[in-house]
């Protein structure tokens, strides 16, 4: 039965996590991976949600199924999150997913089944999986422009030009904050300009957000989902836990569409049944660690200032590495790098000059330059500055 299969193509981080583990080097780098990581470079489960998860255990009574939309105080712990009351809750339906992956996949099945004729149009640079994702339902997607390369800002008149052409009924695929890979995010301004745009041609917002926290700060950074729920009729959401609650292999998200209160049973009825053609139903620990922090005052405070430190550590190794590339490569090229939000900025090197980071320094990013800042610390900055003012010197 296999005998004709190809072979799987590799996935590009998962071989870079493999040379990196395989490389002998004592003081190798590891830039590529998109976890947090503190400045001892480990990824800690947090005291809040240890404390939650010593709760659940002493607490929790069932493992038994529950609904296949998954918990409801998952789910409406998380509309607030998202949505800060800017719409009504009778606005929402959402679904617990596996994970925010699995909340893009299952919007898109979402939208192949009410409108397969639609485009999702996705920002040129964007999360590697987004494509993959969209052509797994069978739907067609077209880039629009986004990162002014030479810059490292927002190419906002690229952008509104290409958004300019979108048909009714197609869907806009925007990251709701810390754009991942280029780190340029959206202002409230581009927001507003957006929505006023999608309204104006029919076609629906799509937002993914995975990174809530890691930009401004929580609210700041729903700010642009939270225009577009109030403003527009519909807006799709795909939500991510794996970061700002440092859950990654618990596998917690949500799929969510904000819609007219009349729509929203049956599209609740609808993700449900997508639900239960793929996995069922959603895995409960995670979502139930969000739902514990998210309802207790003190174990939410304890959250958010970790996630505040989190923040601000990310941010303070932007400064270092702007400054020590200033001080090394003589320039002010990469001074974008502090305007930027989020763990993620593309750097503006050649393959070669990329290879040679890893091969003769031991410094790992991304085949783009996607630079992870918070594998960055005291240590390693003085050291990617000056390998990188090298190869740019070796051209
Ligand atoms: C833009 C974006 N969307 C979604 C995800 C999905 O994350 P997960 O499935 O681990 O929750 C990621 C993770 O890297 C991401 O960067």
């Amino acid at each position: 039965m296999f005998e004709t299969l190809p072979d799987a193509k590799p996935d590009g981080i998962i071989a870079l996590m493999q040379a990196f583990a395989d490389d002998p080097r004592m003081g190798k780098i590891d830039l590529g991976v998109g976890v947090y990581r503190d400045e001892a470079g480990r990824t800690l489960v947090m005291q809040a949600v240890k404390d939650a998860e010593r709760h659940i255990v002493a607490t929790q009574e069932s493992k038994s199924y529950l609904s296949l939309a998954g918990d409801h105080r998952f789910l409406d712990a998380m509309g607030r999150l998202l949505l800060g009351g800017a719409v009504p809750e009778a606005r929402l339906a959402a679904v617990g997913t596996p994970g925010g992956t699995a909340a893009v996949r299952q919007i898109c099945a979402l939208v192949q089944l009410v409108r397969p004729e639609a485009t999702i149009w996705v920002s040129a640079e964007t999360w590697p999986n987004h494509v993959p994702l969209i052509s797994a339902v069978g739907l067609a997607h077209r880039p629009y422009r986004y990162l002014d390369a030479a810059s490292g800002t927002l190419d906002r008149a690229g952008m509104m030009d290409d958004l300019a052409q979108v048909a009714a009924g197609d869907i806009v695929l925007l990251h709701g904050c810390c754009h991942n890979p280029t780190g340029v995010e959206l202002a409230s301004q581009d927001w507003a300009e957006i929505a006023a745009l999608l309204d104006a041609r029919g076609a629906v917002p799509f937002v993914d957000m995975a990174y809530q926290g890691f930009g401004e700060g929580l609210d700041a950074d729903a700010g642009g989902l939270r225009h577009l729920a109030a403003r527009l009729p519909e807006v799709l959401v795909a939500a991510s836990c794996s970061k700002n609650f440092g859950l990654y292999r618990e596998r917690v998200g949500l799929a969510m569409a904000v819609i007219p209160e009349e729509h929203r049973a049956r599209v609740a009825g609808t993700l449900a049944g997508l639900n239960r053609r793929v996995f069922a139903f959603p895995p409960d620990h995670g979502g139930r660690v969000v739902s514990t922090i998210l309802s207790d005052q003190k174990l939410r405070a304890l959250w958010q200032a970790e996630l505040d430190e989190m923040r601000e550590r990310v941010h303070a190794n932007r400064r270092t590495l702007a400054e020590a590339l200033r001080a090394e490569a003589g320039t002010d090229r990469f001074d974008f790098i502090v305007t930027q939000a989020g763990m993620f900025s593309l750097l503006p090197l050649t393959p070669g000059q990329i290879t040679a980071l890893r091969a003769e320094h031991g410094i790992y990013m991304l085949g783009d330059g996607r630079v992870n800042m918070a594998g960055l610390n005291a240590q390693s900055v003085p050291v990617v500055a000056q390998a990188m003012a090298q190869v740019i010197d070796e051209g």
